[in-house]
């Protein structure tokens, strides 16, 4: 069977590694990786971390770009890679614009195509925008979906999508986290990782941010930025900000934030360097639906910024709390976490609802046509509400 798996930016190259590895690793699966290039910067040290060889590079990246520049050169660039590899079918991951443009590209094709991270819903085509439409989109087409939790299967059965396979798999996040933690432990990593250490040094909470939602430009990204400035008027605190490429995010965070004592603006991180330091964090202010997944595999409490997450679970669970972008909000739900240290303790002992680290297992098994065992997250923590939005 020859799978053609397409993907983008940074995110989707971190999720779908483990599902390349575990089919470059079976000899029924004739494998071709072909990347956008949505991301650049971003996403060739993710292809290096995890020895990905792309077959076909569409080099698809403009500084800022709009969103239907981007969506039409992907249309055009696929089709022709469709064309020479006539796949029996094509992966895509999640809800970016190379995602939507890949499946639609597929579904013109006749191409079947198998979502990973189906599912995930906010009921909010504004917040995540575009997102929620790109994975509504996708899942409209794709006649496999690989939902990561149940949750996430009852909102495609929801939403009667037609004869589809649905398979609960766990996020293929949780692989990528132990592939990077098994990693972490080798010297190879050890001169990037001592470059960071003195940020992780004790003596200050580590609060590490990242941020990037294109909802929150403008006056979200203006409340954030006031919200650290608060927070790092606290002695005990050091912020670490590795800050998105985007530059609707650069300019204002550094305008903002450039140059204070206790908050320091480093360019992205690499995944591995990323995944140690968020370990070390005393928590995570964020508004990336992948930190929200792996902060809990890592003890690590994380204050969502955004007024809904289409990853209630985690809010459910209690490892993740919604704060939004209201400064006064922020700097109250962190202060509560630095100074509350028995709280803090409690939150880092909580089990992942994302996964078990066995999904990529699971996804090789469905395209296969085989039996799957699915994930089945801790019965105790599935059985909470999930909220998915803010409540004043
Ligand atoms: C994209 C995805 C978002 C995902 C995020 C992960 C869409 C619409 N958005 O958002 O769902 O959560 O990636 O990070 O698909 N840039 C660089 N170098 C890079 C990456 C980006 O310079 O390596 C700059 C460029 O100016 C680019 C801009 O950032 O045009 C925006 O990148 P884009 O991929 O369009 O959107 P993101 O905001 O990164
Ligand atoms: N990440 C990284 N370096 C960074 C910040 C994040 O490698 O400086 C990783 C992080 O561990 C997670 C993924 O990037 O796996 C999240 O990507 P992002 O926040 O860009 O996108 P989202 O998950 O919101 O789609």
């Amino acid at each position: 069977m020859k799978v053609l798996t397409v993907f983008g930016t940074r995110p989707e190259a971190i999720k779908l590694a483990p599902v390349i590895a575990a089919m470059a690793a079976d000899p029924a699966i004739d494998q071709r990786v072909c990347i956008t290039g949505q991301h650049r910067e971003m996403l060739d040290p993710v292809l290096g971390a995890f020895a990905i060889r792309p077959d076909h590079d569409l080099a698809l990246m403009r500084p800022g770009q709009s969103l239907n520049r981007l969506a039409s050169r992907a249309l055009g660039a696929l089709d022709p890679v469709l064309q020479e590899e006539r796949p029996d079918r094509i992966l895509v991951h999640g809800d970016t614009t190379t995602a939507m443009a890949a499946a639609v590209a597929a579904f013109h094709r006749r191409i079947p195509v198998g979502h990973v991270e189906a599912g995930l819903r906010t009921g909010d085509l504004g917040r995540p925008w575009p997102e929620e439409m790109n994975r509504r989109c996708i899942d409209a087409v794709a006649d496999q979906l690989y939902a990561p939790t149940p949750l996430a299967r009852a909102n495609l059965l929801a939403e009667n999508l037609g004869p589809r396979e649905i398979v609960v798999t766990g996020n293929t996040v949780i692989d990528a986290l132990r592939l990077a933690e098994a990693r972490l432990g080798s010297g190879q990593e050890a001169a990037r990782i001592a470059e960071l250490a003195p940020l992780a040094a004790p003596g200050a909470r580590l609060v590490l941010v990242t941020g990037h939602r294109r909802e929150s430009f403008g006056q979200g990204f203006e409340d954030i930025c006031t919200a650290l400035a608060d927070l790092a008027a606290r002695q005990d605190v050091r912020i670490v900000y590795p800050v998105h490429l985007n530059p609707q995010v650069r300019e204002p965070v550094h305008a903002r934030l450039g140059g204070h004592p206790r908050i320091h603006l480093i360019e992205p991180l690499d995944y591995l360097p990323f995944v140690w330091l968020l370990r070390r964090a005393h928590l995570v202010l964020t508004d990336s639906g992948g930190v929200q997944e792996e902060a809990p595999s890592l003890g690590t409490p994380v204050l969502v910024m955004r007024d809904v997450t289409e990853r209630p679970e985690a809010v459910a669970a209690g490892t993740a709390q919604l704060v939004g972008t209201d400064p006064a909000a922020i700097v109250a739900a962190a202060a509560r976490l630095i100074e509350d240290s028995a709280e803090h303790a409690r939150i880092a002992r909580i089990a992942n609802p994302y996964g078990d680290g066995a999904a990529s297992g699971r996804i090789l098994a469905a395209i296969k046509g085989e039996p799957v065992s699915e994930f089945a997250p801790d019965p105790a923590i599935a059985a909470q509400p999930a909220p998915v939005a803010l409540t004043a």
